[in-house]
C-alpha cells in the first residue's frame, strides 16, 4: 500500500502482517515488512490492546486497511518510527456519527515532540483524504487538559462543536473541520 508523504515524514500504512509479527516479538520481521526501525519501548500494554482491536477490524474487512493507523517514519537513515496517526476507520466512523466524516488520531513519541511533526502529520491525512477519497469533513475528541492536542487541532482550523464522555478517556471535548472544494 502506497505511504504518504509530508514535507519531512513518511505515513506508512501498518498491515496486519506488521501487528501480528509486532505482537508475536517477532520484531525484526515488522521491521522489514514495514521498512522501519521500532522504537525499544514500543508498543506499551495501552497500545497494544488498541493494535489488536485494529488487527481485528482489518482483518474482518482487509479493504479498510488506509482508513487504520500508519507508522510516522523519518525517511533518511535507520527510518526511524517517531510515533502513529491515521483514522478510527472508513468515512462514517467518529464520534460526531456524521456519514460524511473522518475522524483522526495521533501520537507522537515523547523524545520527537515539540518539533511540528503532530500538526505536519495531521495536515497530510487531512490533504490525502481529501485528495484521494473526496472527504471535506474532519473530527477529533480531545481531553480538555491535553494542550498541545488542542493547540493542534486549533492551529489547523477545527472548531469546538461538543463534547461527550467516553468509556476509556473519560471527558472529551469533540472538534470539527469542513474545508471548501478548492482546499
Ligand atoms: C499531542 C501530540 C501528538 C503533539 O505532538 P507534537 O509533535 O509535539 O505536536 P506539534 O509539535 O505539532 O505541535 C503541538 C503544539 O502544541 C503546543 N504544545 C506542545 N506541547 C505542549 C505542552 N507540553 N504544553 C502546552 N502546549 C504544548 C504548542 O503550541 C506546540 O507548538 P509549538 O511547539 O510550536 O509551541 C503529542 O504531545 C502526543 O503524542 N501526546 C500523547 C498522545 C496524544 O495526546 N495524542 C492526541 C490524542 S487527541
Amino acid at each position: 500500500m502506497a505511504s504518504i508523504r509530508s514535507e519531512r515524514l513518511e505515513l506508512v500504512s501498518i498491515s496486519p502482517d506488521f501487528i501480528d509479527a509486532l505482537l508475536a516479538e517477532r520484531r525484526r520481521d515488522a521491521e522489514v515488512a514495514a521498512g522501519l526501525s521500532l522504537p525499544e519501548d514500543w508498543p506499551d500494554a495501552h497500545d497494544r490492546g488498541f493494535l489488536n482491536f485494529r488487527l481485528r477490524q482489518m482483518r474482518e474487512r482487509p479493504e479498510t486497511q488506509e482508513w487504520f493507523v500508519y507508522a510516522v517514519v523519518l525517511p533518511n537513515g535507520e527510518r526511524p518510527m517517531v510515533g502513529h496517526a491515521g483514522f478510527h476507520g472508513p468515512p462514517g466512523v467518529n464520534v460526531v456519527k456524521a456519514p460524511d466524516a473522518v475522524e483522526v488520531g495521533y501520537s507522537i513519541f515523547e523524545s520527537y515532540r515539540r518539533r511540528g511533526y503532530a500538526t505536519e502529520v495531521v495536515r497530510a491525512l487531512i490533504d490525502w483524504a481529501s485528495s484521494e477519497h473526496g472527504i471535506r469533513h474532519f473530527v477529533a475528541s480531545i481531553s480538555p487538559e491535553n494542550e498541545p492536542s488542542l493547540a493542534l487541532v486549533r492551529r489547523l482550523g477545527f472548531e469546538r462543536t461538543g463534547r461527550h464522555w467516553d468509556e476509556e478517556d473519560g471527558e472529551e471535548v469533540e472538534f470539527e473541520l469542513r474545508i471548501s472544494d478548492g482546499a
